[in-house]
């Protein structure tokens, strides 16, 4: 008989966003003329930059002429992106980063839950907690956990604990951790790492021989020149640490989906015959079979983000939504909230009020000013009693949805 991959029934609930959406869809069955103001979700809501429309209409045209036609493209990315990637996000930021070392995917959050495939189950993960459900479901899948808790904690998984405490930044492990993930500017919790912060990791991943996966999908946030956009800004990143990237939340590429993650060829582990072996060849090896490459059409679309005029239209793209997590901070903490995050980040975090779970916060927000936001406790069981809130909405929805949440909640 067919037998199934078991870690799938280990997962305790369905993945966080459906199951807001779900909520959301049998409240709207229930009253439906309600005007429902979604900052659940970190979706992108304005339209994409006009450079990157003007190339993707070059590029179709392209493919209507033999000429121009292109059919597979190479698996890791067309050359033309990489290396635009390669000088503009790493080397003008003095990171040593070859184009080669740099793959074209459909999007972060695949290629974070993917790139378990070209390590062993037997591997340690480190998650923070609250961390992106992805790192800690696609671990699961993959085989490196036992059952979860009570609290939905899994067995065999490291738990590292943010909080206000220690400023939402997660302490090195007492214990070995093989693989250990980390999201700077943070999701969901909005923190941000200083360049001696990271320094701290990589220099544990290098007494250690860990891996640090980092996803750095919001650093186009960071407006504070001291911070570092990537991990290779630090020392000694290259031998320990895979970065990803996306087109999603700066250049607006939800829905357009291209994204990249970057494997330094320096970055060698041991195989079990003692031999070394770079990571490089076998992410390559891996893409090259179960991956066809992103779309001509959106790796041109992504290409113009380099231009100067997609560069001006993305920065106008990224200050809008920083604007946007501006006024939901400053409203939400002149109302008496307790926030956190919205600087140099999309996504405020804040203490659910009345000492409510954040479950119950969702459900009262939602039935009183018909606003989504995401429970904190959906990221993991430390975010209990704590609430997410995207940026990603127009003005007028931003704005609206203060005005009904200050009106309802003066705390
Ligand atoms: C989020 O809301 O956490 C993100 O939009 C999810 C994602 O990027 O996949």
């Amino acid at each position: 008989m067919t037998t199934i991959n078991e870690n799938y029934l280990k997962l305790k609930t369905g993945y966080l966003f459906p199951e807001i959406a779900r909520r959301v869809k049998t409240f709207a069955e229930i009253n439906p003329d309600t005007d429902i103001i979604k900052l659940g979700i970190g979706d992108v809501t304005e339209p994409l930059p006009e450079a990157c429309r003007t190339a993707m209409i070059q590029a179709v045209k392209d493919m209507g002429d033999h000429a121009t036609f292109k059919g597979y493209g190479p698996e890791q990315g067309y050359s033309w992106l990489r290396e635009k990637i390669a000088v503009n996000d790493f080397q003008l930021r003095g990171c040593d980063i070859d184009d080669s070392e740099i793959f074209i995917s459909d999007g972060a959050k695949c290629d974070t839950g993917n790139i378990l495939d070209i390590f062993s189950k037997e591997n340690k993960i480190a998650v923070t907690d609250p961390v992106y459900p992805v790192y800690v479901d696609t671990s699961v899948m993959a085989g490196h956990t036992g059952e979860a808790n009570e609290k939905g904690e899994y067995e065999g998984l490291v738990y590292l604990p943010i909080n206000a405490e220690n400023n939402f930044i997660a302490d090195i492990p007492s214990q070995k951790v093989d693989l250990i993930y980390l999201c700077f500017p943070n999701n969901p919790t909005g923190a941000i790492a200083t360049k001696d912060y990271l320094k701290t990791w990589v220099d544990y991943a290098k007494a250690e021989g860990s891996i640090i996966f980092f996803d750095a999908a919001y650093e186009a946030f960071i407006t504070d020149d001291s911070l570092p956009h990537s991990i290779y800004e630090i020392e000694g990143a290259k031998d320990c640490a895979i970065e990803f990237r996306s087109f999603s939340k700066n250049a607006g590429f939800t829905g357009t989906r291209c994204a990249l993650t970057v494997v330094p060829k320096t970055l060698v582990t041991k195989v079990s015959d003692g031999s070394n072996i770079e990571l490089w060849k076998l992410w390559s090896r891996r893409q090259c079979t179960k991956f066809n490459g992103a779309s001509y059409i959106v790796q041109r679309g992504a290409e113009a983000v380099y231009s100067d005029r997609g560069k001006a239209q993305v920065k106008k793209l990224v200050n809008f939504y920083l604007e946007n997590a501006h006024i939901i901070r400053y409203k939400l903490k002149m109302a008496g909230f307790e926030v956190y995050g919205g600087v140099n980040s999309p996504y405020i975090w804040l203490k659910t009020p009345y000492n409510l779970s954040s479950w119950d916060f969702f459900d009262k927000l939602l039935q009183t000013t018909h606003v989504v936001g995401t429970p904190g406790s959906g990221f993991g069981a430390a975010g209990e009693g704590y609430f997410r809130i995207s940026a990603f909405n127009s003005r007028e929805k931003i704005e609206e949805a203060m005005r009904r949440i200050t009106t309802q909640f003066s705390i």
